[in-house]
């Protein structure tokens, strides 16, 4: 298994550029499983996830070519119905596929997904959306059988909390049902916004997306299309607080700042200079910062993505913080690790109380998810003496490259194959 090792202590200096979003490229993949006709999709980032659900488009019978990149799927002809458990265990978005093959082939075969380290994760709301378009749904085995041999209809559905993946997964089935689709407290993130982008190109009827309640009229059949994915708000977001916690000056090139509004107000607050400079650049400068609260919110509020980042950052701020994460239940446990490293945190529940300035130290750590491994490399860059981070396949699934990004603006970065 790989491992980072980071000698910390340079502050970065220099441009940085972000990718795709994974997220929307995540169900921009599963949306070309609706239509018998090819859809290109650019932008897409070269990750782990990525690679799994390309892996789980061709398990399903379609075609995907990948030119840089670009990616061509031609899902002309669709074999199966099913998404394995040997997919669906490594990627939980895997059940995005659940929306566009019941829509489509009328079936959909889908591994629950197990546990998850940063919450339960169920998948409840998109069953019980896809109930209501008409699907007959069975547990049986660890799978999820939908079924729906007449076709979907539409129908009004509210969602008893918002649900990122969930509103995708009913955008995708609602696009081809019989009828009109009202989706109400639908999430408002950049990347369902997106989605509905990609799939009116591919000649769906959708309004409202970005806002709570979306509105699909189905149509009969979905064209190909070319598309081009968002920028990655949370790499993005990754970047400007590794500017900022390196006391450094980075320029992140490439992102959308309106995406990033929440964090740039926090780190405003916190002393950073955030500033944008040219189309799609921010700016980052920092030095003697101090705490400010931070609670995680759905889109456009406090991005739970970027919350143990956050919190890392906070490690080197004067003063005390209460980090609150509301979205998942136990996604805190960078903050084990981090106190490892010498950071002074206590847990409380849902509430992380966090005290800085702490002098962090090297030392041998373990990535347990995405974006905790992403806390633990920007605490490294900090830290006194060097960091190894052992399990950074967790980082893979979601950052490409990575360390060579980060090691092009100074970080002091080796991948430990
Ligand atoms: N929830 C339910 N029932 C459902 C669906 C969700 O109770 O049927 C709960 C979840 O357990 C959670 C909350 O609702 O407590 C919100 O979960 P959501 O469904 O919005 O999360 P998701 O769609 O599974 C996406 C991102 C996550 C990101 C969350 C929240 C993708 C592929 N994943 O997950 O990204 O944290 O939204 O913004 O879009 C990551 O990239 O590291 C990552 C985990």
């Amino acid at each position: 298994m790989d491992k980072f090792a980071i000698q910390g202590g340079v502050p970065l200096r220099g441009e940085i550029p972000t990718g795709g979003a994974k997220n929307s490229a995540l169900p921009a993949l599963a949306a070309c499983l609706l239509s018998e006709e090819p859809v290109t999709l650019r932008r897409i980032p070269n990750v782990r996830d990525i690679a799994t659900m390309e892996k789980l488009l061709r398990s399903l019978g379609a075609k995907v070519d990948i030119r840089g990149g670009a990616v061509r799927v031609d899902a002309r002809k669709l074999t199966s119905s099913e998404a394995p458990y040997e997919l669906v265990k490594t990627m939980r978005a895997s059940s995005l596929v659940l929306g566009p093959l019941a829509a489509r082939m009328g079936r959909a075969r889908v591994s629950l997904p197990g546990g998850c380290a940063i919450g339960a994760r169920p998948i409840n709301l998109h069953l019980s959306g896809l109930e209501q378009l008409g699907a007959v749904i069975r547990q049986e085995h660890g799978y999820i059988e939908a079924e729906a041999p007449g076709g979907l209809h539409g129908a009004y559905y509210t969602f008893d909390r918002i649900t990122v993946t969930g509103t995708e997964d009913l955008m995708m089935a609602a696009v081809l049902a019989q009828g009109e689709t009202v989706l109400e407290n639908a999430a408002r993130e950049p990347e369902v916004t997106d989605l509905a982008a990609l799939l009116t190109k591919m000649g769906a009827k959708i309004e409202g997306a970005g806002t709570s309640t979306i509105r699909i009229q189905g149509v009969g059949r979905l064209s190909g299309a070319e598309h081009t994915i968002i920028a990655d708000r949370i790499e993005a977001g990754t970047f400007l607080i590794a500017g900022a916690i390196t006391g450094g000056e980075l320029t992140v090139t490439g992102c959308v700042p309106e995406h990033l509004m929440a964090l740039i107000l926090k780190l405003r607050q916190a002393g950073a200079e955030v500033t944008e400079v040219g189309t799609n650049c921010l700016r980052v400068s920092a030095g003697g910062l101090k705490a400010v609260d931070v609670t995680t919110e759905e889109y456009p509020g406090f991005a739970t993505d970027l919350q143990a980042q956050y919190m890392a950052l906070m490690t080197q701020a004067e003063g005390i913080s209460l980090v609150t994460e509301t979205i998942f239940e136990n996604r805190f446990m960078h903050a084990l690790e981090l106190m490892r490293m010498g950071a002074n945190i206590r847990l409380d529940g849902r509430r992380a109380i966090v005290a800085g300035p702490s002098r962090l130290t090297g030392a041998a750590v373990i990535a347990s998810d995405l974006r905790a491994s992403a806390s633990l490399v920007l605490a490294a860059l900090v830290a006194s003496g060097e960091t190894v981070i052992d399990r950074v396949y967790h980082i893979d699934r979601g950052y490409e490259k990575i360390e060579d990004k980060l090691a092009r603006v100074g970080a002091q970065i080796r991948r430990l194959k």
